[in-house]
């Protein structure tokens, strides 16, 4: 069975499909006329990057393909650099289309390279993990990283499609699936109660990766955040919401150096830390927090540090956060399971006393 999803934004909407053995580039049309750059990673290309070529070719285009190295260090500047030389030498032109093959880390290089190539080419993701078919694929949001720091380069560009294939989740290492539910978990508790509840009813399902249960949630998982979307694209209010535990989450980021925490276990510590801000700033209830950090808990993600970093150091790195105004870091407060507000000013005593 196939679902899908539809991201109303005008003239540029698109179609999210989620489901097993779904065909590739329904929004290109068949063309002859097209040409397309497939990029992906070392890790994914040898799984997957020969049916994708196949489905697009029997569309009628011409395919050609990249392969990145796999992980983080891929969204730079030097690598976006390659792959327009490989545009380049691809004949890419107006018409082509740029596919993203791969978790974040692709879909948000490859995203940037088709948003700035020729002023902008079509843009197709075809996330192949948890973490990208619930967050990163969908939304517009393109970049790479700079010495400095995490997306400092990028731009808001929407795909013209987004292919969720579940059957991908099926190699995705453990700690990686694990990950993503993070951010699962993340839409029960800023948008849907019953979701949150879903979730706590199914933790084995989830855990062995029932394809059922996965359609059902990664196709509410997307709902939400095309809703969110939709009504912000470029996050001048509502779509903070999506970044619930992440002020903490990226600021644990940055100072442990990206590598000892995933993105999705880093957002779990930093929504257990919002919770416990919540209750004691937003009536958030004392038994909510308890329920949202035994669910984290049975999922297998992290919910206390062992070694605490150094508060000052941390404190300095939500500083740098996006979302930062004036030296006050803005946070996303829970009121109950289900429903949060943000842009909250935070003050600093409680920072550091729940930090
Ligand atoms: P990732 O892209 O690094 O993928 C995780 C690992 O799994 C990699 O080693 C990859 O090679 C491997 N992999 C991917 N799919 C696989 C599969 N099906 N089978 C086997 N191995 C597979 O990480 P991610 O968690 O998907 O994404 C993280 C990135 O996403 C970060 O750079 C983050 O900043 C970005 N992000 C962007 C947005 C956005 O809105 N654009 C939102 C959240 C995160
Ligand atoms: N991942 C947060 C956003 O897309 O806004």
């Amino acid at each position: 069975m196939t679902e899908f999803v539809n991201v109303d934004l005008g003239s540029r909407s698109y179609n999210i499909s989620i489901g097993s053995d779904l065909p590739i580039g329904t929004a290109l049309g068949e063309s002859s006329a097209i040409t397309a750059l497939v990029v992906s990673d070392t890790n994914v290309a040898p799984l997957y990057m020969e049916r994708c070529v196949s489905l697009l070719e029997a569309r009628g285009l011409t395919v050609t393909s990249a392969v990145v190295p796999a992980g983080e260090l891929s969204k730079s500047l030097e690598c976006a650099a390659d792959l327009y030389s490989k545009a380049v030498d691809a004949g890419l032109d107006r018409r082509s289309v740029i596919v993203a093959l791969g978790g974040g880390v692709v879909g948000d290089l490859a995203g940037f390279v088709a948003a700035t190539f020729l002023r902008g080419v079509q843009f197709l993701q075809v996330p192949t993990t948890l973490l990208a078919m619930v967050d990163s694929s969908v939304g517009g949001k393109t970049a790479v990283d700079l010495p400095q720091g995490k997306n400092l380069v990028g731009a808001f560009y929407q795909p013209v499609e987004v292919v969720a294939d579940l059957d991908s989740l099926d190699t995705l290492p453990e700690r990686e699936y694990i990950s993503g539910l993070g951010e699962v978990v993340k839409y029960g508790v800023i948008w849907d109660k019953g979701l949150f509840e879903y979730f706590e009813q199914n933790i084995d399902a989830l855990l062995k990766r029932d394809k059922a249960v996965l359609l059902k949630i990664v196709k509410r998982c997307c709902e939400i955040k095309a809703e969110v979307v939709a009504q912000d694209e470029r996050e001048g209010g509502l779509r903070a919401i999506l970044n619930f535990g992440h002020t903490y989450a990226h600021a644990l980021e940055t100072v442990s150096g990206y590598d000892k925490w995933l993105h999705g276990e880093a957002v779990s510590l930093g929504m257990v830390y919002a919770a416990k801000l919540s209750v004691a700033l937003s009536g958030f209830s004392e038994n909510d927090a308890e329920r949202l950090v035994t669910l984290l808990d049975k999922l297998g993600l992290p919910i206390k540090l062992d070694d605490a970093p150094d508060w000052a150091e941390l404190r300095k790195a939500m500083d740098a956060d996006k979302k930062t105004l004036n030296a006050v870091p803005r946070f996303v407060l829970a009121k109950r399971l289900g429903e949060v507000i943000f842009g909250c000013e935070v003050p600093e005593d409680a920072l550091k006393a729940i930090g």
